[in-house]
């Protein structure tokens, strides 16, 4: 998929969210058989997000769109298309991408979601070139967000570990100044279907007490499998879209891959003959965002000085379906805009609109609450108390006669 030289796409805004609470392998040692040594050492994670009970897949992807529109010098209005990519959307129907153009003030944008689990982003991102390509729009604002936690079995220390919450958007806009060729793959496996899934609550398995007993709405996995896909096919999506732009992996100055597990971005490093320099990983804060994953690494990429001007890029992704997705380009926006990006747009002023006469319930996984609520254990700094006598215990007060 090589754009056409006379319309060029160009990536202008990049944003982020993280929601602010944090779950540490600690925490996680309270809740399943599991330690911080293996979850470290098997996975390179060391803590996740949690976003709190007001949040939603809607209201974090709000507010990582409103601060890609900020970076990108836009108005909300500007965006013609919005594109999610999500696995956890708020609801079946409307899609997550309805909220999201309410909440962002966005009045003329169409807007839909797309399923590819954690290939999400860079399908959605696909979409938007091809939109842009075919004169459909101008401007179009991709997010991918993720609100996992709702969806853990947190009885199963084979998943529970891995996933976090948040969102990351990027702008990409028509432009008139000529932009080195985009090399985009996308692939499905033919027989990936159900080697990360969520098995009820579709047309197969409605929701009923009966799949709710059995704990069919939780993510299920088979972790091996994933992970022998996922070393497999990273490496060689990334190197199609890389020949696909017309470069070899050499031409490469960053690649930013999903974050699902260090091992297996180590294997890609390793794949494309690549050192872990031109790989950027922030797993060990945020663990597997799914479709949040990839924009959020990117924006932290480009916010921390990791990318310049004229710096090829490329994007990776794969996920349940299986699904793989690879986009590389050449960096063309000045890096320092999207810095402020954070204090300009606050997520106390986004809102997603509740639906109406709508009884409330409390969406956080008891497990987790429990584990949150709980203070954590203070390891006190006793080096300086000097061993002494106990101080005599002050006597009782007399009791006084209680006057009627
Ligand atoms: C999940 C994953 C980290 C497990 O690591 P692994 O090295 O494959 O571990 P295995 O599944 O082989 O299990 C090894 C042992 O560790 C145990 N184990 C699994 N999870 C554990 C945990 N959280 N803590 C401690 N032990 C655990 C297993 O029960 C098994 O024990 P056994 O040998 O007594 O049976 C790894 O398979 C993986 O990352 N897969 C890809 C997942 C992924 O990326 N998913 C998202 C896709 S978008």
């Amino acid at each position: 998929m090589t754009p056409p030289a006379s319309r060029s796409v160009r990536l202008t805004g990049w944003g982020r969210y993280a929601p602010s609470q944090v779950l540490t392998n600690a925490d996680l040692e309270r809740m399943v058989d599991t330690s911080d040594d293996w979850i470290v050492s098997r996975t390179g994670i060391r803590e996740r997000r949690v976003a709190a009970a007001h949040e939603s897949t809607a209201s974090m992807g709000a507010v990582a769109g409103l601060r890609a529109i900020h970076t990108a010098g836009l108005r909300p209005d500007d965006i013609d298309v919005i594109i999610l990519g999500t696995l956890t959307p708020d609801y079946w129907m409307p899609s997550t991408a309805a909220l999201v153009k309410e909440a962002i003030g966005n009045t003329r944008a169409s807007a839909f979601d797309v399923m590819a689990a954690c290939s999400g982003f860079v399908y959605g991102y696909a979409t938007a070139t091809a939109y842009i390509q075919a004169g459909l729009a101008k401007h179009v604002l991709v997010i991918g967000s993720e609100l996992l936690t709702r969806f853990l079995d947190f009885t199963d220390r084979g998943t529970c570990i891995l996933f976090g919450d948040g969102a990351g958007a990027v702008v990409l806009s028509a432009s008139e100044e000529p932009t080195s060729p985009v090399g985009i793959e996308l692939t499905t496996e033919p027989q990936g279907a159900y080697m990360i899934w969520l098995p009820a609550g579709g047309s197969v398995a409605p929701p009923s007490t009966e799949t709710i007993a059995k704990g069919q709405h939780k993510i299920r996995m088979e972790g091996r499998e994933t992970y022998r896909f996922a070393t497999r096919t990273l490496a060689s999506t990334a190197l199609a879209a890389v020949g696909k732009a017309g470069w070899t992996q050499d031409d490469v100055d960053l690649i930013v891959p999903h974050q699902a597990n260090v091992r297996i971005i180590e294997a890609v490093a390793k794949g494309l003959d690549l050192p872990m320099e031109r790989i950027y990983v922030n797993l060990d804060r945020y663990g597997n965002t799914s479709a949040a994953s990839v924009p959020i690494a990117l924006a932290e990429a480009v916010n921390e000085g990791r990318v310049k001007v004229g710096d090829r890029i490329v994007f990776v992704a794969f996920g349940a379906g299986f699904t793989s997705g690879a986009v590389a380009l050449e960096w063309t926006a000045d890096p320092a805009r999207g810095r402020d990006a954070d204090d300009a747009i606050r997520p106390e002023s986004v809102h997603v609109r509740p639906p109406v006469d709508w009884d409330s319930v409390d969406p956080i996984p008891a497990a987790l609450a429990e584990v949150l609520a709980r203070p954590l254990p203070v390891d006190l700094d006793l080096s300086d108390v000097v061993p002494d006598e106990p101080a005599p215990a002050q006597p009782e007060p007399a009791a006084q006669p209680v006057s009627r």
